[in-house]
């Protein structure tokens, strides 16, 4: 991909990145790019869906959800990573500018539906990070992929990266509130006791997401012993 180097002035800010990229051809195309490689993942997951349902009567995947990252959300990161400001940047240094999210029932969900996605032969995993075996200080639980896959163009076969993060429906719920209190309404520093509740309630979640799984297994095995 040969790189258009266009906006490395020192004094451009978020709003003339966003007003240039919109007009900007291999930007537009970068993200069609994006795009379509959303697309193949997330066709491959409905897939594994489909088919765990007709094997086992339940879905392992409750919802996907799928987003591009805004430009200005993508110049902010460039800037705070230290990175250069141009195309060739983002796609070098940025691994979640597509990013799909995959909520499941249960814990053991998440890493069937994760080992189904990665033993696929075109997709070639770059990084794992389980978050659910290592939680985050705060009590954040997931598990996190940045992929690669193809996609196929009329000028050939391009690689794209996309982050996967997979968690339950309960690890999802308390992430959500966390992202809404934490970025729009309070400073951490100032408030270590607020960031200790919700490091709490990320326990309990987390306790009652392996109760359910237990309850779910005793289920299982007195249906198959009658
Ligand atoms: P970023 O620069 O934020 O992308 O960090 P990173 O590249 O080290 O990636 P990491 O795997 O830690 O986090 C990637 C994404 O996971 C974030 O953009 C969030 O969507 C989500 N995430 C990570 N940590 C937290 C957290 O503490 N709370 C919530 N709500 N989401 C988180
Ligand atoms: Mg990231």
């Amino acid at each position: 991909m040969n790189d258009n180097k266009l906006v490395q002035s020192m004094n451009m800010n978020k709003e003339d990145f966003r007003k240039t990229m919109e007009t900007n051809a291999r930007f537009q195309e970068l993200m069609m790019m994006y795009r379509c490689a959303i697309r193949e993942i997330q066709t491959k997951l409905e897939i594994l869906n489909d088919e765990f349902k007709t094997k086992s009567q339940r879905n392992p995947i409750d919802s996907i959800r799928t987003r591009i990252k805004s430009p200005a959300s993508i110049f902010d990161k460039l800037q705070r990573k230290g990175f250069e400001i141009s195309i060739q940047s983002i796609v070098t240094n940025l691994n979640d500018v597509a990013g799909v999210r995959v909520v499941c029932p249960f814990i053991s969900d998440i890493y069937a539906v994760a080992n189904m996605l990665v033993s696929q032969d075109d997709v070639e995993v770059m990084e794992v990070k389980d978050y659910i075996k290592n939680p985050k200080p705060n009590g954040y639980r997931s598990l996190h992929y940045v992929v690669i896959i193809p996609i196929f163009l009329s000028s050939g076969k391009e690689y794209m990266k996309v982050e996967v993060q997979i968690r339950t429906i309960a690890m999802n719920f308390w992430a959500s509130l966390e992202h809404q209190m934490h970025y729009k309404q309070f400073d951490t520093d100032e408030m270590p006791e607020i960031v200790n509740e919700l490091t709490m309630c990320a326990e309990t979640i987390y306790d009652t997401d392996v109760h359910m799984q237990e309850i779910r297994e005793d289920i299982s095995k007195s249906v198959l012993r009658e």
